[in-house]
């Protein structure tokens, strides 16, 4: 595996490459990041990864310090996953100057649920999956359904700016007691570790409440909330939304059986979870 860190050498390794699938990330690699690298595999050739831990989409009061770094183990795993190539800037590789130009994604879809909790964190996303579709030029790209609006978000901004990017979407990896596999689960000490999964649960039982026909989605919402809160959670939201917009059903919707998806965002301990699951 190719390990490049800037810009240029990029461009010069991956010149006349017309099949490029991408896997865009943070590091901190476990088994969901290897299923999105799977699954690349599946619609290119060759699987370029990206590790850049991207200050533009953290807040100021939010773990951009704090974010695990692991390098060396990230890039064992993806040597065995037989990656071609590792882009791996620094900060002065890929914002050389201060990043002026930014996308904003539309507001009903970047300023709701995660827009609405982290100001500012869907523009990030926008401004350097952009720049890092620019720098590798893929054919796919692959981004996790654990992170259902971020993928919403990019694939509408691949369409409206007629990127040559085709989104994929992967499943959400989650271990075996529910708990979505991400970088951030880490930060759980044991006791909340064991706790943790009551997210998915709690989503599990909003989600079959829907599916029982029960049409009173604010009540769900609020049941789901306190359920958390009564386990000693702080729950942003927990939400239901049509899958193709991720706006508010209504009447119509639920009587015309409209694809939802129910997500949430909640903090246990100093840690916050984001996870969803659709209907
Ligand atoms: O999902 C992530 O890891 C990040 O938001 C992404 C897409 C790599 C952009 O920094």
């Amino acid at each position: 595996m190719k390990i490049i860190f800037s810009i240029e050498e990029l461009r010069d390794q991956l010149r006349g490459q017309l099949r490029t699938a991408f896997v865009p990330t943070m590091g901190n690699l476990h088994e969901g990041h290897l299923s999105l690298i799977r699954l690349a595999k599946k619609h290119g050739d060759p699987v370029v990864a990206s590790i850049f831990v991207n200050r533009l989409q953290f807040g100021p009061n939010e773990d951009f310090d704090k974010y695990p770094r692991t390098l060396q183990a990230d890039i064992d795993k993806l040597e065995k996953e037989g990656v071609y190539v590792l882009f791996a800037p620094t900060e002065k590789d890929l914002y050389p100057e201060p990043q002026e130009y930014r996308v904003n994604p539309p507001d009903d879809l970047g300023n709701t649920l995660e827009g609405e909790f982290r100001p500012g964190f869907f523009t990030g996303v926008t401004t350097v999956v952009l720049k890092l579709f620019s720098c590798v030029q893929p054919k796919v790209a692959v981004f996790g359904k654990k992170d259902y609006q971020q993928l919403m978000i990019i694939r509408n901004m691949s369409k409206q700016f007629a990127l040559p990017t085709e989104i994929i979407a992967a499943e959400t990896w989650r271990a075996e007691d529910g708990l979505a596999l991400s970088s951030r689960n880490s930060f759980l000490s044991a006791s909340e570790r064991a706790e943790a999964p009551a997210l998915y649960q709690v989503l599990n039982e909003a989600a079959q409440e829907v599916r029982n026909g029960n049409t009173n989605l604010i009540e769900i919402e609020k049941r789901a909330m306190e359920k958390l809160a009564q386990r000693h959670w702080n729950p942003d939201y927990i939400s239901i939304r049509r899958r193709a917009d991720l706006q508010s059903p209504n009447a119509t919707d639920l009587q015309q059986h409209t694809e939802l998806v129910v997500l949430a965002a909640a903090k246990i301990g100093g840690t916050r979870l984001i996870d969803n699951l659709e209907i």
